[in-house]
């Protein structure tokens, strides 16, 4: 009996270090997959799903309160016969992405992939039965992309993600079930995106549906975290959910803002990780889903200067397009990837590719960056025709040149680290959108 008791009292005492959460400490193979990722410099965001046959955006169901089981019969018209995904990967790479995130199950819960758990899918629900995510993971593979997939936390339609949270209230959607099932069902799901569709990152989102309702809910990342990890212990885990990062995530993610900045107002809650790689999304236009009445396309010097001020914030920028439900690209976001190729052929190795952040901090003028001893002053807005840059004391400049004609500029120190550029003869049409000056230390 008092043996008994004893080995009660020691597995009381060990039961909190077993259970006790592991620090994560990612391995090389994950910290080389980070460093790939901060290469590759920017991505193609992709919102694509059967929302995208109402053209109205991925929320369409939420939005208008529609019945989810109604909403849902859309599947069986879904047949985008133009989808390409050679095209679709071309036309990224050509642009200078590096790498592509789609979305292979948005809120609404239906799955873009041949997946053993739901019937609410492409392959099971759908005339199409194309394994949309196998299709664009090969097409990457083949045109050396990264290949991210973002999944959805929430579903609109699944009784059990429960509690409610703050959106899909209007659906029709039965109001109790159990998390554990909808765990289980993400873990598996999750599981086929890593090993299936080799997916170099899980790019989780939704977790704000429940910071109002129930502040308290326990999502069980590290769980969720740790089964991803223990597959492929090199795929990077980011999760959009608007807060510093959480334990065992790989990258942290900004909503529609540049690290540091917050626009957009879903930064506030989030200090800036130095160790984390980073990367910022953006809409193209303004919808993520194909929206038909956005045309509200961004012109490509601010596409340009996004990518210029991300990279010199040391982060990568995912500019999302909306493709429609025929499988196209919407013409206009063609247009742009053209045009951002062309700029890329000339300037992408001063944003990428072994760019980091360089060692001036943003300025009111614009960013560096910095490749070894080569660093890019990125010159934004140019207000003075002068500019004066301040170097940590000491260093040494070897020579300063224009990027674009490789000419010498004239220079002057001040003092230790202060140095003075001549710049007022650089007409106007070369300041825009981003004048690039080449300054090798010694
Ligand atoms: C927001 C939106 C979601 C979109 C995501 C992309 O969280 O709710 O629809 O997928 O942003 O960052």
């Amino acid at each position: 009996m008092k043996k008994f008791f004893l080995s009660i009292v020691l597995l009381a005492i060990a039961l909190p270090t077993v259970f006790a959460q592991q620090s994560y400490v990612p391995t090389a193979a994950n910290l080389e997959q980070r460093e790939n990722f901060r290469d590759a410099g920017f991505g193609i965001f992709l919102h694509w799903g059967i929302y995208s046959m109402f053209s109205q955006g991925e929320w369409y169901l939420n939005d208008a309160n529609l019945d989810y089981k109604e909403y849902g019969q859309a599947a069986a018209g879904f047949y985008p016969s133009k989808f390409d995904a050679a095209a679709w990967v071309k036309a990224f790479k050509d642009a200078g992405a590096g790498y592509i995130c789609i979305t292979s199950r948005h809120h609404d819960g239906f799955s873009m992939f041949d997946t053993q758990y739901s019937d609410f899918s492409i392959m099971k629900a759908s005339p199409f039965k194309r394994d949309i995510l196998k299709e664009l993971s090969d097409e990457c593979h083949k045109q050396g992309l990264r290949f991210h997939v973002y999944y959805s936390l929430i579903d609109w339609t699944r009784d059990d993600y429960y509690p409610l949270g703050r959106t899909g209230r209007g659906v029709g959607r039965r109001t109790h079930g159990d998390y554990s099932t909808y765990f289980e069902f993400m873990k598996n799901q999750c599981a086929e995106i890593v090993t299936k569709y080799k997916a170099d990152c899980v790019w989780f989102d939704g977790e704000w549906d429940q910071t109002q309702t129930n502040p308290n809910f326990n999502w069980r990342f590290p769980e969720l975290y740790e089964s991803i990890h223990a597959l492929n212990d090199a795929c990077l885990i980011a999760n959009n959910h608007h807060h510093s990062p959480y334990e065992h995530e790989d990258i942290q993610c900004f909503e529609r803002d540049v690290p540091g900045e917050n626009q957009a107002g879903y930064s506030a809650g989030q200090e800036v990780s130095t160790k984390l790689p980073l990367e910022t999304c953006q809409t193209m236009n303004t919808a993520w889903g194909y929206k038909i009445s956005d045309k509200r396309y961004k012109p490509l010097s601010e596409i340009v200067q996004l990518i210029v001020r991300t990279a010199g914030r040391d982060a990568n920028l995912l500019l999302n397009i909306g493709p429609t439900a025929s499988g196209e690209l919407p013409p206009m976001s063609l247009q742009r990837l053209q045009e951002l190729g062309e700029w890329m052929n000339k300037y992408g190795e001063t944003v990428k590719g072994g760019v980091r952040g360089g060692l001036i901090k943003p300025q009111t003028w614009g960013v560096t960056t910095q490749k070894g001893k080569t660093l890019y002053l990125h010159i934004l807005d140019l207000a003075q025709d002068n500019l004066t840059i301040t170097l940590p004391a000491g260093t040494k400049i070897k020579a300063i040149n224009e990027y674009d004609s490789k000419a010498p500029v004239t220079f002057k120190q001040v003092v230790d680290g202060v140095f003075y550029l001549k710049l007022n003869e650089v007409p106007a049409t070369k300041r825009v959108p981003d004048y690039i000056v080449e300054v090798t230390l010694k």
